[in-house]
Formats: C-alpha cells, sequence, structure tokens
C-alpha cells in the first residue's frame, strides 16, 4: 500500500515553512494535535482550568487508552508525566539497589540516564557495566547472555540511540531478560512513533518515551509503561497526592496502578494532545511508518555516501530515520548552522549526550538529520544540493 505523503503534509503545516528533518529532536505537529491543544486551552480560557479539566475527562482518559493500544498493554500500566526522562527516573529510582549489584546497559547510553546510574552507583555501591556491541554496533545479545549472574539487578538499554540510526535488538534482549527474572527497562524516546512497540513482543518490563518526537505530540510531556506485576513491588522516589492517598495522620496508600508514578498538577492540554497524537499515529499504522521512514533515510543515506568528505555515522544491522554524518575538516555545528540558513532544520548530537559510544568512535560531535513520513523526495534532494553548497563554500 502506498503511503499519502501529500496528505500527510496538507495535514502538517510546518511542512510549508521550512524542511524540517529534525524529527529526532522535535516532530512537527499535524492538525488534529494542533486543533486539540488550541481547543483544551480555549477552554481553560473560558471556563477555568479545573472545571475544563473535569468537561475533558473523556479526552484525558483517552490519552491513556491511546498508548495503551499502542503498547499492547492496559491503561492501568501507563503513567503520564512531563518527559521521557522523568518517566525513566520514576522507574530507575523505584529500583533497589545495593553494594554489588549490576546494572548492565549499552554504549548508546543517554546522558540523563547515564548520570542517574553514576549517582546511583555512588550512593548505593551499586556497579553499571555496558554491554559489548556486536561487530555492527548493537548490543551484542550473546555478550548480554555471557554477562548475567544472580547480582544484575536491571537490564537497561537506550531502543533507538539519541545520535544516529541503530535500532537495538530490544526483544532479543528482552527474551533474555525475561528468562533470567530480570527487570528490562527500554528507553524508547526516539523510537516510539516511528516503529511498532508493543510490550509483549518486547517483553519489556518498564518502557519510557516522549511526546514531542516521532510521536508528533506537544513537548513538555512523556509516559512511562510499568507492567502490572511490577508495580506493586516498586515504590516512587517521591509522591503527592495524585500518587497517594493520606489515608490517616500518619499513613498513605499508593495507587495500585501505574498511576502512583504520576504528579498531580500537570499541562492539561498536552496531555489530551499526546493522546490525540497516539490516535493519529496509530491510523497511519505504525508498521507502513516505519517502512516509509526506512525508504526515506534510506534515499538520504546513499546521497550522502555520494558526496565528496561525507562519512555516514549510522550503525547497526536494522536502522531508522535518524541518519548521522560528518564532513571532512568541517565542525557538525557549522554544517548545521549552513543548512539552517538554507531553510532545513537539523541538529548537532554532542559527545556530551552520548559520551560511551562517541569516545570509542572518536567523534566529539556529528550532524543529525531525523526523518519522518511526511517528508518527501524533494526534501531529501534539495538537502543534498543544500549540503553540497556549504561543503563548497
Ligand atoms: C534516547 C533518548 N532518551 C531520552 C531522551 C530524553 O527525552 P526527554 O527530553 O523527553 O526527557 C532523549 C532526548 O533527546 C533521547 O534521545
Amino acid at each position: 500500500m502506498s503511503f499519502d505523503v501529500e496528505r500527510a503534509r496538507i495535514q502538517t503545516p510546518g511542512c510549508g515553512e521550512r524542511i524540517h528533518f529534525n524529527n529526532c529532536g522535535a516532530g512537527l505537529m499535524p492538525v488534529p494535535v494542533i486543533d486539540a491543544l488550541k481547543t483544551h486551552i480555549d477552554l481553560e480560557a473560558r471556563i477555568g482550568g479545573y472545571e475544563a479539566a473535569d468537561a475533558a475527562d473523556d479526552k484525558v482518559r483517552n490519552s491513556y487508552s491511546a498508548l495503551a493500544r499502542m503498547l499492547n498493554c492496559n491503561p492501568g500500566e501507563i503513567a503520564i508525566v512531563e518527559n521521557a526522562t522523568r518517566g525513566w527516573d520514576m522507574a530507575f529510582y523505584s529500583l533497589d539497589f545495593k553494594v554489588g549489584d549490576r546494572i548492565l546497559t549499552c554504549s548508546a547510553e543517554y546522558v540523563s540516564n547515564y548520570v542517574a546510574y553514576l549517582q546511583v552507583a555512588r550512593k548505593t555501591g551499586a556497579l553499571v557495566e555496558t554491554i559489548p556491541d556486536d561487530a555492527d554496533g548493537a548490543v551484542d545479545v550473546d555478550a548480554l547472555r555471557n554477562l548475567i549472574d544472580e547480582r544484575v539487578k536491571l537490564i537497561y538499554i537506550t531502543h533507538v540511540p539519541t545520535n544516529g540510526g541503530l535500532v537495538n535488538p530490544a526483544a532479543a534482549i528482552g527474551a533474555v531478560a525475561r528468562e533470567h527474572g530480570i527487570p528490562f527497562l527500554l528507553d524508547a524516546c526516539q523510537s516510539a512513533g516511528q516503529m511498532p512497540l508493543d510490550v509483549e513482543a518486547l517483553q519489556v518490563d518498564m518502557l519510557s518515551a516522549t511526546s514531542r518526537k516521532y510521536l508528533r505530540g506537544p513537548r513538555g510531556m512523556g509516559f512511562l509503561y510499568v507492567r502490572e506485576a511490577l508495580i506493586p513491588e516498586l515504590e516512587p522516589p517521591f509522591i503527592d497526592l495524585r500518587a497517594a492517598t493520606w489515608t490517616a495522620p500518619g499513613e498513605y496508600h499508593l495507587l495500585d496502578d501505574a498511576g502512583r508514578f504520576e504528579n498531580w498538577e500537570c499541562n492539561v492540554a498536552a496531555k489530551i494532545a499526546m493522546g490525540t497524537a497516539v490516535d493519529y499515529a496509530l491510523e497511519w499504522g505504525l508498521e507502513d511508518i516505519e517502512i516509509r521512514i526506512a525508504a526515506l533515510a534510506g534515499a538520504l543515506r546513499e546521497g550522502l555516501a555520494a558526496l565528496p568528505g561525507v562519512t555516514l555515522r549510522d550503525r547497526g544491522s536494522r536502522q531508522c530515520g535518524i541518519v548521522s554524518f560528518t564532513v571532512e575538516d568541517r565542525a557538525p555545528a557549522d554544517v548545521v548552522a549552513g543548512l539552517n540558513f538554507r531553510g532545513i532544520n537539523l541538529s548537532v548530537s554532542q559527545a556530551t549526550s552520548t559520551q560511551l559510544d562517541m569516545h570509542a568512535r572518536g567523534l566529539d560531535a556529528l550532524v543529525r538529520a531525523g526523518v519522518h513520513y511526511y517528508n518527501n523526495e524533494d526534501e531529501v534532494a534539495r538537502f543534498l544540493a543544500a549540503l553540497e553548497e556549504v561543503i563548497a563554500k
């Protein structure tokens, strides 16, 4: 079935402004998401914030059921929070670590998660270890198997790293984690919205992601999935009147579902609009979205490979919509500035975002272009022509 790119572009006002290849930073919101956001803000302005939340209760609930449909889980296993990191933190800091406990992670690890490991390792004496990469740069699942012992308390993987097209073999990692009864936490921040994410097929126990990237939702929203059976074992690091009921002066009772990871005050308009973004992605179909993005990213990689002085930096045998590269003798920031000047959005990924991987490859920074299904082949051609101009200057 062919993808109706024209319809996608008509529903994406930002397409008329710029060539937006910064979907791994923040995707462009489509009309239904923009409408959902504005409608609720208008309602708040007219009738009051609390009253608007009550009136829109069905829409708020829809955000949980939409996410549950996307992830193949129950709405009660979803917490909606401010961003991916906060979701991830609520899961990670709920786990108890002690001296000698091992946390296994990957070389593509994201800064915000890794600094949390370092903090917990310092406080508790737990150890953080990196699973070796395979020859293509993905997590080596056999090496993971060899690292397992009774001291491994958590396997945590970034599905798609912030700095390139690699897709880690989450389902194979999940199978190892399940076999050994070790909790598996997946950072799906860059994969949510650009490929199917079925928590049963992936065998993940916890999964965090954001609204604003490939899901095309508003900024300042994210979510956490926690498997029902694990929820009672997790005491969130901080709680409020949403997470817990103050049952007696000296007592509280945590919510039994993933609501215990949320907080009470939140941006209701953005919460509703994230649900709309999920519904919208599901209407297009995540399998079709992945195929469309892969074709476009493939065309971009092919074009880049043919340009003199350009080196593609994507790793992994399975690759997604994030295309990373460097240009000989040119700082990534200069290349990005030259392209921004020509009306193209994309970004620099610095080594400080993914230290382990970037240092191992001797990279300080790289250029990162994240294409989405609403981008088209004409934009790829214009991007390549603009890059040639920037290189020639
Ligand atoms: C792989 C990965 N994980 C986590 C995050 C953090 O997401 P958020 O800014 O929504 O907390 C990012 C953001 O770029 C990311 O790329």
